[in-house]
């Protein structure tokens, strides 16, 4: 499964990145806000960071205005994906820019309807929202997984980004059913390295260790 970084603090970024852990980045609207920078310029510098996709979204609702928009963001380095909302006007802009030979991020995906169309729009990415259904005491992998069978059913080439990825174990989840990506923040995917056992079983260890009075060093 490909580590997508789902965030625009640069720094974050180059951490994971220089662990060979970025396959990729995803931001949204939230997210540049939450950066504080202008959207062409911290998305330039992302995309001269990280070799794979970088997600850039557009903020238009009627599909002309998004295809322009789409087509902007697109100028900046030939690594983004544009990045549309699932609607039918997402879905308009989705066919015509990734008929361009842009990449395309459907986003916003609640259904596996909504997956089956992005996939007939020639979708690259399909970014169904695990963390939001879990919100609404809805399973979020259970449409991951229906996603799956469908994509593998008729062999549609879009790739399944499983996003608003919350914990660990969404990640794990994410893998086990077979998500082409997952799309996490920085933090989460740290936490992946945790485990109460490894602490516990180190702290032993190193216990031990002093008593036999030796170093390494
Ligand atoms: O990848 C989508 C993500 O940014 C949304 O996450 O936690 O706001 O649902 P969240």
């Amino acid at each position: 499964m490909k580590f997508f970084v789902d965030t625009a603090d640069t720094d974050a970024i180059a951490e994971l990145n220089d662990l060979g852990m970025v396959d990729g980045v995803t931001t949204n609207p939230s997210l540049i806000l939450k950066s504080g920078r202008d959207i062409l310029e911290v998305t330039k510098e992302i995309c001269e960071m990280v070799a794979g996709p970088v997600s850039a979204e557009v903020v238009a609702t009627e599909a002309d205005d998004m295809i322009a928009e789409g087509r902007k963001l697109a100028e900046i380095a030939p690594n983004i994906a544009v990045k549309v909302p699932l609607t039918w006007a997402g879905l308009k802009a989705c066919k015509v820019i990734s008929g361009e030979g842009h990449m395309v991020n459907v986003t916003l995906c609640f259904s596996a309807n909504q997956a089956l169309l992005a996939a007939k729009a020639g979708a690259t990415f399909i970014s169904p929202f695990i963390g939001r259904l879990d919100d609404l005491n809805l399973d979020g992998m259970d449409l991951i997984s229906d996603i799956r069978q469908i994509y593998d059913n008729y062999d549609f080439k879009t790739e399944i980004l499983a996003a608003s990825i919350r914990s660990a174990n969404h990640m794990s989840q994410a893998a086990l059913i077979g998500a082409d990506v997952a799309t996490a923040p920085p933090n989460v995917i740290k936490a992946m390295a945790s485990h109460v056992l490894t602490d516990k079983g180190l702290d032993a260890f190193l216990k031990d260790w002093a008593k036999t009075g030796q170093k390494i060093l």
